[in-house]
C-alpha cells in the first residue's frame, strides 16, 4: 500500500498521523487496550497513537512525552520531555509502578550511519523498556518500536526476560522498505 494511502486515511478518519494505523492493526492482533486502564506513550508526538489511546480508554489515565509540542489530544495529559527525563515529570512519576500498558513509538534522529544509528536504537529501545518496567505494573503489556538490525536479538533476549510473551510485528502501515518493526511484550 502507497504510503500516501494511509496518510489520506488518518485525513478522513480524524486522526493527526498515519502512525495510529500501526497500532490499530496490533491491537487487533493482541487486543492491546483489554483490561487497561493506564496507558503512557513515549515519543506520543504528533499524537496518532495518543488518539488512539483516549478513544479506546475514554475514562481513563492516559499520560504522553515527547521532546516535540503536541497539540492536545482529550482526556490525555501531555508532557514535553526527554524519557531520559521522564523521573523528573512530577505528574508521571507519582504514577510509577501503575501503568497497565505502556506504548513507544520513539525513534531517534537517524545518521545514516549504520553502526552509529544501531547502537543508538539499541540504547534507546534499552532505556525505554527500563523506563516502561519502572513506571509499570506486574501485569503490564509493552509495545515499542524497533529496527531489524545487529543489535534486534539482543534487544528481543532481553525482552524475553521481562515477559512471559513476546511478539514481532510489522504493520501493513509500515513501510515495506523500512527496517522498522514493531516488539509486543505482555505477562
Ligand atoms: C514516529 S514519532 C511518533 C508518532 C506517534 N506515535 C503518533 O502516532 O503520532 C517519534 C517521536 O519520538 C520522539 N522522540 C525522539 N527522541 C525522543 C526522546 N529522547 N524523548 C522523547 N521523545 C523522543 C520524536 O520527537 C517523535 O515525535
Amino acid at each position: 500500500m502507497h504510503r500516501d494511502h494511509w496518510a489520506k486515511k488518518a485525513k478522513l478518519d480524524g486522526f493527526r498521523s498515519r502512525a495510529v494505523y500501526k497500532i490499530i492493526e496490533i491491537d487487533q492482533k493482541v487486543d492491546l487496550f483489554k483490561n487497561v486502564y493506564t496507558v503512557l506513550d513515549i515519543g506520543s508526538a504528533p499524537g496518532g497513537w495518543s488518539e488512539y489511546a483516549a478513544k479506546k480508554c475514554p475514562q481513563n489515565d492516559i499520560f504522553a512525552i515527547d521532546l516535540l509540542d503536541m497539540k492536545p489530544v482529550k482526556n490525555v495529559s501531555f508532557f514535553k520531555s526527554d524519557i531520559r527525563e521522564i523521573d523528573q515529570v512530577e505528574p508521571i512519576f507519582t504514577k510509577k509502578g501503575s501503568f497497565d500498558l505502556v506504548i513507544s513509538d520513539l525513534a531517534p534522529n537517524i545518521t545514516g550511519i549504520g553502526a552509529i544509528d544501531d547502537e543508538a536504537i539499541y540504547e534507546y529501545n534499552t532505556l525505554t523498556l527500563e523506563v516502561a518496567l519502572k513506571y509499570s505494573n506486574n501485569k503490564s503489556k509493552f509495545l515499542i518500536k524497533t529496527f531489524q538490525n545487529s543489535y534486534l536479538k539482543k534487544f528481543k533476549s532481553f525482552m524475553e526476560k521481562n515477559f512471559t510473551l513476546v511478539q514481532n510485528f510489522k504493520p501493513l502501515a509500515s513501510k515495506a522498505t523500512s527496517s522498522e518493526i514493531y516488539l509486543y511484550g505482555e505477562n
